[in-house]
Order: C-alpha cells, then sequence, then structure tokens
C-alpha cells in the first residue's frame, strides 16, 4: 500500500464524514426550530439571527476534518488513542499496558525498528498495525509515544 493511496482513502473518508455530520447538524438545528416554533404559538424567527448562532458549529465542523486531511501525518498520541488505547490501556489480551515498563523492558531490548516490524506484521493477538490505517512513519511515532510512556527512550522518526 503506498503512502500516497493511503492518504487519498483517508482525505475522502474524513470528507465523507465531515458532510455526513455537518448534514446531521443542520438537521438537527432545523428539527430545534420547528420544535421552538411550535412551542412559541408559531412566533416569527428572525433567520439571520438563526444563521448567526449556527455559523460557528458549521464552521467547525468542516474546518476541523478539512485540516486534518490535508496530507498532514498524525500524531503518535492521536493515533495511539484512537486505535491502541483500546488494547494497550487496559492489557486485554496481553498487550502490554502504557506505563508498565516491567513489560516493556524486554520488547524495547528490540529497539524501534524491532517493534515497528512487529507492530507493522502483527504478533499474536495484536493485529497488523494495531487494526489501524497509520502509514509506517505514523506507526513508529505511535511506538515511540507509547515505548516512551512506559520507560522507553526512542526519537521520534524522521518524516519520509
Ligand atoms: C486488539 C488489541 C490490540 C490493539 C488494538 C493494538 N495492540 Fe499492540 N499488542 C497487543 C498485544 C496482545 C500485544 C502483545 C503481543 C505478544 O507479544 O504476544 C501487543 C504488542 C505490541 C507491541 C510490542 C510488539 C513486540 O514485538 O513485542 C507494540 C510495539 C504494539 N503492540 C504497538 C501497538 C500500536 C502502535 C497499536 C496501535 C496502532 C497497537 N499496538 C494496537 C494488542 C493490541
Amino acid at each position: 500500500m503506498s503512502a500516497t493511496t493511503n492518504s487519498e482513502f483517508n482525505f475522502k473518508k474524513i470528507i465523507a464524514w465531515g458532510v455526513l455530520i455537518a448534514i446531521g447538524c443542520v438537521v438537527f438545528v432545523l428539527a430545534m426550530i420547528s420544535i421552538a416554533r411550535m412551542a412559541k404559538g408559531d412566533k416569527q424567527i428572525d433567520p439571520e439571527a438563526v444563521n448567526q448562532r449556527i455559523a460557528p458549529v458549521a464552521t467547525v465542523m468542516l474546518a476541523a476534518p478539512m485540516a486534518a486531511g490535508g496530507g498532514a501525518a498524525r500524531s503518535g498520541e492521536q493515533i495511539y488513542k484512537a486505535s491502541c488505547a483500546a488494547c494497550h490501556d487496559s492489557g486485554v489480551a496481553n498487550a502490554p499496558k502504557l506505563g508498565d515498563k516491567g513489560a516493556w523492558a524486554p520488547r524495547l531490548a528490540l529497539g524501534l525498528d524491532g517493534l515497528l516490524k512487529s507492530a507493522i506484521a502483527g504478533k499474536n493477538a495484536m493485529p497488523p498495525k494495531g487494526g489501524s490505517d497509520a502509514s509506517d512513519t505514523e506507526l513508529a511515532s505511535t511506538i515511540v509515544y507509547l515505548a516512551n510512556k512506559s520507560g522507553g527512550n526512542f526519537k521520534e522518526p524522521a518524516a519520509k
């Protein structure tokens, strides 16, 4: 899987979600307005005032996914929280926990390259890439984040 197709795929997915969420917000606001109308006995509502009120929401909902979809790599912490925390926070299926130095010490000895290799391939109960859609560089940053919270001292990988 090349880095380009991967990030294009992410970009489309993020835009699709952004649009869905924006539509959801508009539908929600419209529903609220009609409920308010019924409650107030059809008193006229100033559409300009409504626009002003929903503007910040609409702007934030659209701006955030656009920024994220710009092709910039996500941080290790972001990916960890989205894709790894489910197992590595709780230690489910014997996953070495974030911050558990004892569990991580023998793994840290493999070095970042060794850990990256096994994380890409998957290991026992851990699916390939932890089931995430991270690029190799993003996955490496995520391992650095995880390892350095657990007694490691790895350097952030250079972006490819
Ligand atoms: C479904 C649960 C699960 C998820 C999700 C998961 N892991 Fe794991 N991970 C495990 C388990 C279980 C192990 C221990 C594997 C073993 O040594 O048997 C492990 C081990 C590891 C190791 C050590 C590998 C080694 O060679 O010792 C690294 C590094 C790692 N995970 C990184 C990640 C990263 C980064 C993510 C998110 C992108 C992630 N994991 C998501 C379950 C998970």
